[in-house]
């Protein structure tokens, strides 16, 4: 922490160190700040840790149940993210929902969705190295509060920005690693699949399904180890 950092500790009106944390990449988040998801949401919405929480509207924070096996985590927020403040509710959104759907699995239920970076980068480009790192204290609060079984990471910026893996998605997809005493796959990520319509053997898609059906057995496997 720089000497300005920690002297302004001792400002009257930010007695509360947690109070700073939206202000500087530099203050750390330690595992635990968070009781609940709102107040998480309630300091990504005032963050300025990076550039990108300049030229927000709302801060993506998550959407789904807070009490899921399942947690997917994507990229960052497009434009229809920015507008309604949800994760994944433009068309890469809908083709997820889809892909749920295809094995009974919901966000009313079983899945929990968040983002790497809580606020859209310009023109949707991906997230820089420094914007990833200083929202991704953020997203390990989200993992600690929701306590997910399974994480299901959405493309490359969502594997390296969580694990630091730096294996190309296409070699990775539909293995399971553990990182941090949790299951996690990496899966494409559905622009990718919206890029890629062919459902012939071995696409994109293909692949897909294939990947989906073992999350589902899988968590089928965990719910009946803990019933
Ligand atoms: N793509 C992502 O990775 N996340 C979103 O929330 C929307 C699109």
């Amino acid at each position: 922490m720089s000497s300005d950092i920690q002297l302004s500790l001792f400002n009257e009106s930010s007695s509360n160190p947690t109070e700073l944390i939206p202000t500087d990449a530099k203050i750390p988040i330690p595992a635990g700040t968070y009781n609940q998801m709102s107040e998480l949401a309630q300091h990504c919405n005032q963050c300025q840790r990076c550039e990108l929480g300049k030229t927000r509207t709302h801060a993506v924070v998550g959407r789904g149940n807070l009490n899921a096996q399942i947690m997917i985590v994507g990229e960052a927020p497009g434009q229809h993210e920015d507008e309604t403040g949800l994760p994944f509710v433009g068309r890469s959104g809908q083709l997820l929902d889809k892909i749920l759907e295809s094995v009974n699995l919901t966000t009313e239920e079983d899945v929990y969705i968040a983002n790497i970076n809580k606020c859209r980068p310009p023109n949707n480009r991906v997230p820089t190295p420094s914007e990833m790192a200083a929202c991704l204290p953020y997203l390990l609060e989200q993992i600690r509060l929701v306590d997910p079984k399974i994480i299901l990471l959405t493309g490359a910026t969502a594997l390296k920005g969580l694990t630091g893996e730096k294996q190309g998605i296409t070699k990775i997809r539909g293995q399971w690693l553990e990182w941090q005493g949790r299951l996690c796959m990496p899966i494409f990520h559905p622009s990718y699949l919206l890029r890629n319509p062919s459902k012939e053997k071995g696409s994109p898609k293909w692949l897909m399904w294939q990947d989906i059906q073992a999350v589902r057995s899988k968590y089928d496997e965990i719910r009946q180890q803990s019933a």
